[in-house]
């Protein structure tokens, strides 16, 4: 190993953002030096990702977003003591771009080069400020493309507590928003119109109410926002209405795992994580059941390269390893492999 000062490289190019971003690891722990992010606009006219093109702007954003990194970072790309990429789970051709790029970095660096999961990333980024988190923690990420609640024993060792059976959280708010015409994304969008709704003027269903178990549902409560929809319900109500099911959702199921588990603290991440009315919700709970619930700071929400280096921090004293320059890309990458303990369902 060299004797630099540890500077980790994180790239992550999963999806339609090309993120790069760098961490230095300090005395007081790790800091965030750099996260740049290109959100790519070319989807929005179709109002969802379209993977052919997300792999072309990832090449031509590549290295301009590298540049953008170092620059913000202060640093040299010769100081990086470690290079991390996302290998899955994602669009594989958008994955590759970032992946093979991270690679041919770390080899040209002489440098290790480590493989992660995107997921373990968006944990990473909410645990990133303040003290350590005690083990074992719950963990709920919420993005486009997941909703999946983990009990975290310890870095890197995931359990699988709930999951949806269905569409992702962010995958509800993107086709609900689309559905009554707020455009995309449709987080921001329905978090947006929201603000001038009523909830109580449209009656939508708690999905999976009265369930043992942890799991989540969201197609059941996207039909019913689209009945609502034909029969002449206000797009700012339908939101309000549709975010408040969701959100009650997400806090209610992760309140009562962590109760059944005896877990304080929590982690919540993944781009739904930015929704203020979620936050809010998971503070009031966490006031009233006396947990600790942390979000990443705000930049860290979305998909970004700076988690993904967050999530490396674990490998600084591994001892190195070349596996990971022959990991594939991946699309299907479970985190954490199984159903959740039987005592649980
Ligand atoms: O983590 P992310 O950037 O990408 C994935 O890995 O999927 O998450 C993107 C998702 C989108 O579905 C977007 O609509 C949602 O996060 N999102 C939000 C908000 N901001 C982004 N959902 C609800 N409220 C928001 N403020
Ligand atoms: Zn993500």
């Amino acid at each position: 190993m060299s004797s630099k000062p540890p500077l980790i490289l994180g790239i992550d190019t999963s999806c339609d953002d090309t993120g790069v971003g760098l961490v230095a690891l300090e005395d007081g722990g790790p800091r965030v030096l750099a996260n740049a992010v290109y959100s790519q606009s070319v989807h929005r006219s179709y109002g969802g990702v379209m993977p052919e093109l997300a792999s072309r702007e990832h090449v031509e954003r590549i290295r301009p977003t590298l540049d953008a990194a170092l620059e913000e970072a202060g640093v040299r790309l010769q100081d990086v003591t470690l290079v991390a990429a996302t290998r899955g789970p994602g669009l594989v051709g958008a994955l590759l771009v970032g992946l093979t790029y991270a690679k041919g970095l770390a080899q040209g660096l002489g440098v290790p080069f480590r493989a992660v999961h995107h997921l373990e990333g968006h944990i990473a980024a909410a645990a990133a400020e303040g003290e350590p988190l005690e083990y074992p923690h719950l963990a709920l990420v919420v993005s486009g493309g997941h909703t999946h609640l983990f009990d975290v024993h310890g870095p890197g060792d995931y359990r699988l507590v709930g999951a949806t059976r269905d569409d992702a959280a962010g995958e509800a708010f993107d086709k609900v928003a689309r559905l009554i015409g707020l455009g995309y994304p449709g987080g921001p969008a329905i978090s947006r119109a929201a603000e001038n709704g009523d909830a109580s003027a449209v009656e939508l269903p708690r999905p999976l109410q009265g369930q043992k178990g942890f799991d989540f549902s969201f197609s059941g409560l996207k039909t019913a926002a689209l009945l609502a929809h034909r029969a002449g319900a206000r797009p700012e109500d339908l939101a309000a209405a549709f975010q408040a099911r969701a959100v009650e959702a997400l806090v209610t199921t992760t309140r009562r795992a962590a109760v059944a588990l005896e877990r304080r603290a929590i982690v919540v991440s993944g781009g739904v994580a930015a929704n203020r009315a979620l936050r809010e919700a998971f503070a009031d709970t966490a006031r009233r059941y006396r947990l600790e619930v942390r979000f990443p700071p705000g930049r860290l929400n979305t998909d970004n390269g700076a988690m993904i280096a967050l999530s490396a921090l674990r490998f600084l004293h591994d001892s190195a390893s070349d596996a990971d320059f022959e990991a594939d890309a991946e699309a299907y990458l479970p985190l954490a492999a199984g159903p959740a303990p039987a005592s649980l369902r």
